[in-house]
């Protein structure tokens, strides 16, 4: 009944409060080789009455500042950890190695920091950084502690584009959250009813705007909620044309009255406000035109016994943020280019295997998970799977549940294959790095893991609905060298397996379900095989020449992988 009591206050304040309109801020920029953040905690009066606890970086209460980098330049980054938890910082959509991708196995201690340093190898295009702290990468991000990553690259310089920050070409980061009757956000609701845009207050009385001038515009759009997918689009169907998506700028601008951002998604979109200087138009979402099963469409009738999903925002349109056109600039950008830049989709024949992932929940009609990959809950100590470097691959994701997941993978950006067999929409065909799976739809993507190798430390891929990410909707995967020969190439999962004892000093004993000839490798931390044995049979190896450490031991049977770390005393 939360819900009730929140929307009669809310309603109160509707009444109560004059109209407060609030103009966005837009992020101060933070660039060159070396960069600091600090996470902290604060808090910010979004609410008459209690403050509400908030996480950000720098000098910012609420979100933190937009790192401009380039492609090409070395960057050395020192996040400094002042929230009171272990937190970790992630740059999504970045190509960077695992141990500077701040996946789930990097924890910052409180008071402590981290120093990824990298080459940023990537295009230009929107990208963001926010914490993955397993478990509470929801809580730590729907709290504030997110921004803006623009990268730029030549490519894009070249195009006569919009691109003075805070003038022509703007971050818009827009987020939905449910607070409860103290003002404190609620990270595992799915009752968000309060919108947000560059940290402003957007709805119930409330609204955000931006001033901008009568000229061509560029907006990069940023879905940084926890699990609302919005269907932007102008007030009366205002035409804009979309220049790039997730990792990239896209061939040509494609033109669109609408654009549906999933969580993690992001898009620029140019505008052309030429004639409209002393006008106003809303940037908003169009949920009634999502289909049932997307977060954000009409709410699906919950099974007894099931949590509501009843937010207020679910299946109607609302504002998000008033765009104030004033007068042009002294030089605006005028025209649109007609192309952009060449993007070139991998061939699917330069594939040399397809990754099957069913999306599960417990019963067919769970609607708040948990969910799985391929019936697995994620496990920090399992590797999914074993990327040989520079393979191409297919990955298909079938979605068996009753709602709609936004899927992402670190270390690669992809190219969308097809849609239940249909190619996807022109504006899904450039680099990605996320993409929303409809309830029964089949999703198949391509793309090339290439750079960096890790034998001990895993890239994540997971949905980008924070709450499910945080159940366990997540899965990880090594690129491992050439030549690395803990593993066959052609196995689709590995499953964890008990040997015991563990810690042992002279051998190991196994059961494995297939009861056929095995195989085994095992392989010491940097992935050198120290000892192996092909197509015997029985359920014991002796160990007891390794020296101490601790291994991997890697079985083959049935057709089957598994794997265990053991300890050698
Ligand atoms: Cu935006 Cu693994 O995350
Ligand atoms: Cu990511
Ligand atoms: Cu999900």
């Amino acid at each position: 009944m939360k819900t009730s009591i929140l929307t009669s206050a809310l309603c109160w304040l509707i009444f109560q409060s004059a109209h407060s309109q609030t103009a966005i801020p837009i992020p101060d920029t933070l660039s060159g080789n070396s960069i600091a953040l600090t996470m902290h905690q604060d808090s910010v009066q979004f609410f008459p009455g209690q403050l509400t606890q908030t996480l950000a970086f720098n000098q910012y209460a609420y979100l933190g500042p937009t790192l401009i980098l380039n492609n090409g330049q070395n960057v050395s980054i020192t996040v400094n950890n002042q929230i009171g938890d272990t937190t970790n910082v992630h740059w999504h959509g970045l190509h960077v190695s695992p141990t500077n991708d701040g996946g789930p196995h990097i924890m910052i201690m409180n008071g402590m920091s981290w120093n990824p340093q990298f080459t940023v190898l990537d295009k230009a295009s929107t990208y963001w950084y926010h914490p993955h702290f397993h478990g509470k990468t929801a809580e730590h991000a729907i709290k504030g502690a997110a921004g803006i990553i623009i990268v730029r690259d030549n490519d894009e310089a070249q195009l006569n584009l919009p691109r003075t920050y805070g003038v022509d070409d703007f971050p818009i980061i827009v987020q939905s959250a449910q607070l409860d009757s103290n003002n404190q956000f609620m990270p595992f609701g799915m009752q968000d009813s309060i919108v947000f845009v560059n940290g402003v207050r957007a709805n119930y009385g409330y609204s955000a705007y931006l001033n901008v001038p009568a000229q061509v515009v560029r907006l990069r759009l940023l879905n940084a909620a926890g699990e609302r997918t919005f269907n932007f689009g102008f007030t009366g169907d205002m035409p804009f044309k979309i220049i790039g998506s997730d990792g990239g700028l896209l061939n040509a601008p494609v033109n669109a009255t609408r654009l549906r951002v999933s969580p993690g998604e992001r898009y620029e979109i140019l505008l052309d406000l030429s004639s409209m200087n002393g006008q106003n138009i809303y940037l908003m979402s169009y949920g009634s035109e999502l289909p049932m099963g997307v977060q954000g469409g009409p709410t699906m009738p919950m099974p007894p016994g099931n949590p509501p999903m009843d937010s207020p925002l679910n299946g109607v349109d609302y504002n998000i943020l008033q765009l104030t056109v004033g007068s042009p600039t002294s030089n605006p950008v005028t025209s649109i280019p007609s192309t952009l830049v060449t993007v070139t989709p991998i061939p699917e024949a330069q594939s040399n295997i397809t990754r099957l992932i069913e999306m599960t929940a417990v019963n067919m009609m769970a609607m708040d998970g948990p969910f799985f990959f391929n019936q697995q809950l994620f496990d920090m100590e399992r590797i999914d799977y074993y990327i040989p470097i520079d393979n191409t691959e297919i990955w298909e994701l079938t979605n068996n549940t009753m709602v709609a997941h936004p899927f992402h993978i670190h270390d690669v950006q992809f190219y969308v294959l097809d849609r239940d067999g249909n190619l996807p929409p022109v504006h899904e065909r450039g680099r990605k790095d996320v993409v929303l799976v409809m309830p029964q739809e089949t999703v198949r993507f391509i793309t090339k893991f290439e750079t960096f190798t890790d034998t001990v430390v895993p890239y994540p891929f997971h949905c980008h609905i924070l709450m499910h990410e945080d159940d366990g909707m997540m899965g990880q995967f090594l690129v491992v060298p050439s030549g690395f020969t803990g593993i066959d190439d052609n196995f689709v999962l590995t499953q964890s397996i008990t040997v015991f004892p563990n810690p042992t000093s002279s051998f190991l004993q196994f059961e494995l379900p297939e009861n056929e000839l095995v195989s085994y490798r095992i392989t010491d931390m940097s992935g050198k095989v120290v000892q192996k044995q092909d197509n015997f049979s029985g359920n014991t190896i002796h160990v007891s020449q390794l020296s101490q450490g601790i291994y991997h031991v890697w079985f083959r049977a049935g057709g089957k992988f598994y794997s265990s770390k053991f300890q050698k005393q």
